[in-house]
């Protein structure tokens, strides 16, 4: 045991500036193959999903073991959490078990709920407001593309002001690049977020997608109906009219522009066929990248890296 704090992974601000440069860094140098370290040796992440996943369970679950360490993967239709039993107490007990939790759930508070009732570090897995490991992936694709200072690079969001717009801008607001977004009447971003991002970056907000994506470097969607919100759907199609990435609007974009999307897609809804599949596409690095840059953050809050 040390008396080191307990470091959590719940939304992009929980690291500072650097902490955030210094992991991006720390996960090209996993990507690379440089790093050979094991920092979890030993050690065991649970990983609770009340909602499905493809990339965040295998990412999570090959990356604990690429670092040395065991994941679990826990569904919510197995443990008791799914038949009631408090967070604080499923915090607890597995505190005592795991060195490590990611969750995937719903509501923000649960999150918060965990990391404040356990002893062990918390990593946000997504929720309805957040999905920060996701922009962290997006973060080193875009590094990738344009180099490591973020600071020059133009990025919009097209689509509804869901969890990884506001994660969006959160990095915005840590890394101070200018995010537009565009999305409609109604779908607007959490509030909060949104006004202290504004404090720190150039935030540019509309309802017309092709004055978002004009000139953009970085073109970024996602589904219309994110988990949980299936029943609207229909009543989203209609909403979100007009808000489909063309190959003709990613042309609109800057010379350098790419395409990112964190996935699964919907083709034919917020993004054709031609564009994620066309030279502008980054979406694989982008899902690949989840890989890398979950290592590092783990490294960091569960390995004391
Ligand atoms: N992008 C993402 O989080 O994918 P999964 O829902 O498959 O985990
Ligand atoms: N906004 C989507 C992201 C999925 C990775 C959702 O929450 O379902």
């Amino acid at each position: 045991m040390t008396d080191r704090p307990v470091r959590h992974f719940l939304q992009i601000p929980d690291f500072s500036r650097d902490e955030l440069l210094q992991t991006l860094d720390l996960a090209a140098r996993m990507k690379s193959g440089a790093y050979t370290d094991r920092p979890l040796d030993g050690k065991t992440l649970a990983m609770i999903f009340t909602k499905s996943s493809t990339r965040t369970r295998v990412s999570f679950e090959v990356g604990t073991y690429q670092l040395g360490g065991h994941a679990l993967f826990l569904s919510s239709r197995d443990i008791q959490l799914g038949r009631g039993e408090p967070i604080k107490d499923t915090a607890r007990v597995l505190s005592r078990y795991v060195d490590g939790i990611m969750i995937r759930t719903f509501d923000q508070q649960d999150l918060v709920d965990l990391a404040t009732w356990g002893s062990v570090p918390v990593i946000n897995g997504l929720t309805d407001l957040l999905h920060p490991c996701q922009i962290m992936a997006d973060l080193l694709t875009v590094q990738e593309n344009f180099g490591q200072d973020l600071s020059g690079v133009k990025v919009a969001w097209v689509g509804d002001g869901n969890n990884m717009a506001n994660s969006w801008l959160n990095a915005a607001y840590m890394l101070g690049f200018e995010l537009r977004l565009a999305y409609p009447a109604g779908y607007a971003p959490d509030a909060e977020i949104l006004e202290r991002a504004r404090g720190a970056a150039n935030i540019i907000t509309t309802h017309d997608p092709r004055e978002a994506v004009e000139g953009a470097d970085v073109v970024n969607t996602d589904v219309w109906a994110s988990m949980g919100q299936e029943e609207e759907s229909a009543k989203r199609a209609a909403d979100f009219q007009g808000y489909c990435i063309t190959e003709e609007m990613m042309e609109t974009g800057s010379g350098r522009a790419i395409f990112l999307h964190c996935l699964p897609a919907h083709r034919g809804e917020e993004v054709t066929e031609g564009v994620i599949e066309g030279a502008r596409s980054r979406v694989w690095d982008e899902a690949e990248n989840r890989l890398h840059v979950q290592k590092a953050i783990m490294a960091k809050v569960m390995g004391g890296a």
